[in-house]
């Protein structure tokens, strides 16, 4: 292996992958279902080809998204294209290739006919139901230090309740089926989703929300319509505090909705993006620095809230550990852990208790497999990192180049 740059890079393990999808297809067992990845969670490559090789579909939310689920090989008509605001071009490239599509709007619906008629091709299309049911209700969660810590769902990834901007509400339902009906040669309605939110730890509301969801099916069923398609989206959470908490795991969830899908002889798609690929991944830092202002401690290291958002943004908690600590002698201190961007909003954690790092030490965020990566940007032109996996022999192989200053330059180049 060609020696790992001194910046901070994303490092996945391959196997951890490989058991997460298992512990899926185990729990799925005895159903006819597809698990369609949630490409928004991990864009890289070589990760989509591994899933796609473990039997994954995918689910995308932009023509970007299909054309990279294309180029890693997943099989089309194992996949989902979502989302609020769907382009025409995007569309006709879906109805191409013989994606499922979720109507979310009326406009929506509008576009995919138009899609249909361009492509010369009917649409398999799903309703997105939006239930109305609350995902982000707070439970208490003990960790190992026996502090309890709110966990609760962050109303920015919480997608399922009336006000949301994505999905139909039931009051509108006999408008799709009427549109529907009228586009025989466009839409052929073959089933209902819903998506509830992100970062759910408990799995009774998917169990509502699936009542609801069969109880909408029975409905469409009743108007003639042949649907067998039931996809109750994504959102499994995962712990992010190792608490060593019994979290929910894919068995309970798919557990939870099993009886209602064979009662009504469905075939039951689930949209994982975090539980799929979070735990399997580092973002390898190293320390700066560290500093005091006021009462504040602050580790300062080169991975910033560029590299690594959700901090920053949902004031989420990644588990934080120093890789090659100071001297055992070393003082334990509450830290801010903090970048170097310029903001005050730049920082991976808050308040961590660590022993006092030395200059150069090594630091890890963990959990950093989902909607970190596929989030970072190059704010303050600190260029994307590189990203390396742990094959199963052990081996480390690098999965995707660090971005440079010369792609940034790149893009000026003959203007
Ligand atoms: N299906 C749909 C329709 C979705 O909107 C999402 C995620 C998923 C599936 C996958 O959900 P998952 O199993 O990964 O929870 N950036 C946020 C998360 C945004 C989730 C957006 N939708 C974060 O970093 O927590």
């Amino acid at each position: 292996m060609e020696s790992v740059e001194r910046r901070p890079f994303y490092l996945y393990s391959k196997p951890q992958i490989t058991r997460n999808v298992e512990a899926y297809k185990d729990a799925l067992e005895g159903l006819s279902s597809i698990i369609g990845y949630a490409i928004k969670a991990n864009n890289n490559l070589k990760i989509l080809e591994h899933l796609r090789g473990l039997g994954c579909g995918a689910v995308l939310v932009s023509g970007n998204e299909l054309r990279l689920a294309l180029r890693a090989g997943f099989d089309p008509t194992r996949c989902i294209f979502n989302g609020n605001g769907k382009l025409l071009d995007d569309l006709v490239l879906a109805a191409q290739e013989g994606v499922f599509v979720n109507v979310d709007s009326e406009f929506d619906l509008e576009n995919i006919v138009a899609a249909a008629r361009i492509a010369g091709k009917k649409v398999n299309v799903l309703l997105r139901i939006n239930p109305d049911v609350d995902p982000s209700v707070p439970f208490k969660l003990q960790n190992l230090d026996y502090k309890f810590v709110d966990i609760y769902v962050h109303p920015y990834v919480a997608t399922g309740n009336k006000n949301s901007k994505f999905g139909i509400r039931n009051e509108k339902l006999q408008w799709f089926l009427d549109a529907v009906k009228a586009h025989p040669n466009e839409l052929k309605l073959v089933g209902a989703h819903c998506h509830l939110g992100s970062t759910i730890t408990k799995v009774d509301i998917f169990r509502d929300a699936a009542v609801l969801m069969v109880n909408y099916i029975d409905e469409i069923r009743s108007q003639g319509f042949e649907v067998d398609y039931l996809n109750i989206g994504g959102g499994l959470g995962i712990d992010y505090y190792h608490s060593g908490a019994i979290l929910p795991t894919p068995r309970d969830l798919i557990d939870t909705v099993r009886e209602l899908v064979l009662s009504r002889d469905l075939n039951l798609i689930i949209e994982p993006g975090r539980s799929l690929i979070a735990n399997t991944c580092c973002l390898v830092n190293r320390v700066t620095g560290v500093k005091t202002n006021g009462t504040k401690n602050f580790v300062v290291i080169d991975g910033s809230m560029a590299e690594l958002i959700r901090p920053s943004l949902y004031d989420a908690y990644q588990h934080i550990e120093l890789v090659s600590p100071a001297s055992p002698d070393a003082e334990v201190s509450t830290f801010d852990v903090v970048g170097p961007v310029c903001e005050s909003a730049d920082f991976l954690g808050k308040d961590r208790e660590l022993s006092t790092p030395s200059k150069g030490a090594g630091l890890v965020v963990h959990d950093a497999g989902a909607y970190c990566m596929s989030m970072a940007s190059t704010y303050n032109l600190k260029m994307r990192p590189p990203e390396y996996w742990v094959e199963e022999d052990g081996s480390v192989s690098k999965i995707r180049h660090g971005e440079t200053f010369e792609d940034h330059i790149r893009f000026f180049e003959g203007l």
